[in-house]
């Protein structure tokens, strides 16, 4: 089947330059549809567009007789990915703040596909404050960006602002497409959050995890288009509906749902599982005592269990490994006794990353040594390189087992 690709050009002297993109996607035997802002008729005409991209050209404006025949949403759905190129700081501002006013813009607002942004405008412009936040919002919001790059500018002044090389626009969004269309025969299962252990009907032993970064891991695993489960203890996160999402209490619990949910491709285990469960008592204990004793019972251990499953394991496992010193040496030890293929290693002793906080700052360590830093960011972004890097690996060996 073949790919599908929106193209929303927008007025900028770098318009001409889609037309060579849109030539090299449609003999790619992808198909094309093509949307040009008013200012962009301007630069290249709905008729060249058209007849290189072999299809219908729209143009910005709501008609009833074309929202009857392909409206906004179904639209937005056709595509496989919608590419804005060349993108002005108007549009990039418009999106910013969510804008509904006119057919492109609803488009934007409705579409559940992956959006590629390649900015084209004059060095101050770029680097305005006012921009770069928006530029900043949009990719908290998943939007990604091609470029700009620097040199020459249409204006003749010269700095950052001159739209990525078609080259590098169809790169990027050909790598995307290769990438989705595989990821989709992908399974994967994520752990998140804490474990309850409870003494008693109202008391527990758990820590300080939210989950948070297992959660925007099984995110970004399902929004690229991987089968995705994530299982996760008790929290207060707010979660997209559209994940498949199970809710469990203690250790065992998240275990034998894990054990229920193999075969899967990937595990990732981001939980911070206890590490002992204990017998709960069917009633809240008095405290006639001075001492009580409770006993600790070592619980399964769902990573090791996941890695060392001869018939179903995963193609990759990964665990995390939270520690608060002698860091790399001690991941290097999980990774080996728990018989994952990587192990994420982080600083739990600090309080800005971690358990309990928005951002982290990961290091990756796989088997012979080798090391990958992701530097401290947003824990979204830090699940957004994770995954890359994920499907980097299926991808590589994909294409090794093909020579
Ligand atoms: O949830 P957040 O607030 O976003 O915080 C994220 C995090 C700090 C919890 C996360 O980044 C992290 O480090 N998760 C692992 C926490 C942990 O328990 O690490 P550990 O070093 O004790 O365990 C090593 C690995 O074994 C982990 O992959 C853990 O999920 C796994 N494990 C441990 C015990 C057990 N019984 N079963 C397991 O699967």
């Amino acid at each position: 089947m073949k790919n599908k690709i929106l193209i929303i050009i927008t007025g900028s002297i770098a318009a001409y330059k889609i037309l060579d993109l849109i030539r090299n996607l449609v003999s790619s035997n992808i198909e094309v549809k093509c949307i040009l802002s008013k200012s962009a008729k301007d630069f290249v005409t709905p008729l060249s567009v058209a007849s290189i991209s072999k299809n219908k050209v729209y143009e910005n404006k709501f008609d009833l007789n074309e929202e009857a025949e392909m409206d906004h949403i179904s639209l937005s759905r056709w595509a496989d990915l919608i590419l804005i190129a060349p993108a002005t700081a108007n549009i990039i501002s418009e999106i910013a703040v969510g804008s509904a006013k006119d057919f492109i813009n609803t488009i934007l607002l409705a579409s559940n596909k992956k959006i590629f942004i390649a900015p084209a405008m004059n060095v101050k412009m770029w680097e305005n404050d006012l921009t770069q936040k928006n530029v900043q919002i949009l990719k908290k919001n998943n939007y990604q960006f091609i470029g700009p790059s620097s040199g020459e500018l249409a204006c003749g002044e010269y700095g950052e602002g001159r739209m990525s090389s078609v080259n590098e626009i169809e790169f990027v969004i050909s790598n995307y497409l290769k990438k989705n269309q595989f990821s989709k025969n992908l399974t994967a299962l994520v752990t998140a959050g804490p474990t309850r252990e409870y003494i008693d009907p109202v008391r527990y032993i758990s820590n300080e995890s939210s989950g948070k970064q297992g959660y925007e891991i099984a995110k970004k695993l399902f929004q690229s288009g991987i089968k995705t489960k994530l299982i996760i203890g008790p929290n207060h996160l707010q979660m997209d509906e559209n994940l498949d999402i199970v809710k469990v209490t203690s250790a065992n619990e998240m275990f034998e749902e894990c054990k229920r949910s193999l075969p899967v491709d990937i595990a990732i285990c981001a939980a911070a599982v206890a590490d002992y469960g204990i017998e709960k008592q069917p009633h809240k204990i008095k405290k006639n005592e001075n001492e009580i004793e409770i006993k600790l019972k070592k619980n399964n251990d769902i990573l090791e269990y996941i890695s060392k499953h001869n018939k179903f394991r995963p193609k990759l496992v990964i665990g995390f490994a939270a520690e608060t010193n002698n860091i790399k040496e001690y991941a290097e030890r999980k990774l080996l006794n728990k018989h994952c293929d990587w192990i994420v290693a982080n600083d739990v002793s600090r309080k800005d990353i971690g358990f309990n906080s928005l951002e982290n700052e990961v290091v990756i360590i796989k088997k012979n040594n080798i090391y990958d830093s992701i530097p401290k960011a947003d824990k979204s972004e830090i699940a957004s390189v994770l995954v890359s890097k994920i499907l980097n690996e299926f991808l590589n060996n994909d294409q090794r087992s093909l020579n």
